[in-house]
């Protein structure tokens, strides 16, 4: 690959990086989202990581199809907002795997307006290991970037 070409790709990964930023930002000042940050997640990344990863991709590949890249960015920065430790603290609702979606939607209503999608995309996200199916693309995409974000964060930890 040629430099022209190699500089083209940092210019349009400059872009993304910066329109998703954007995307996000009044989610990334908000205090509760902050709180992510308290609680490890896949071993090596805090939540906060973790969903900001999740949310980066799911922008990309959402913008790539023309989907509602929004949305997407916006409900995957929120689909682990479940704010406790669930290797110490176990919830009374249930098993984390399949409850941690539906606190997370609660916590996230309790602070921000969100878009059918958006609450799809967070209350769906574990599926197929909860039974609720997604109801848009966008969140299918969440849903798939969340187990590839998870494989790889666990992955970079062990090398
Ligand atoms: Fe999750
Ligand atoms: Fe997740």
């Amino acid at each position: 690959m040629g430099f022209e070409a190699v500089l083209g790709r940092l210019k349009v990964k400059k872009k993304e990086f910066i329109e998703h930023h954007h995307i996000i930002a009044e989610l990334m000042e908000d205090e509760t989202v902050l709180r992510m940050k308290e609680f490890r997640h896949h071993h090596f990344t805090t939540c906060l990581d973790h969903c900001h990863n999740v949310s980066y991709h799911s922008y990309k590949v959402c913008r790539f199809f023309g989907l509602d890249y929004i949305s997407a960015a916006r409900g995957a920065l929120l689909h682990d907002l479940f704010l406790y430790n669930w290797r110490t603290d176990p919830r009374e609702e249930g098993m984390h795997a399949f409850v941690h979606a539906d606190i997370a939607l609660k916590n996230a209503l309790d602070v921000f307006e969100l878009n059918e999608m958006e609450q799809d995309i967070i209350e769906k996200h574990m599926w197929p290991v909860t039974l609720k199916r997604p109801r848009f693309f966008e969140s299918l995409i969440v849903s798939l970037m969340d187990k590839y974000c998870a494989v790889k964060e666990i992955a970079i930890g062990w090398i």
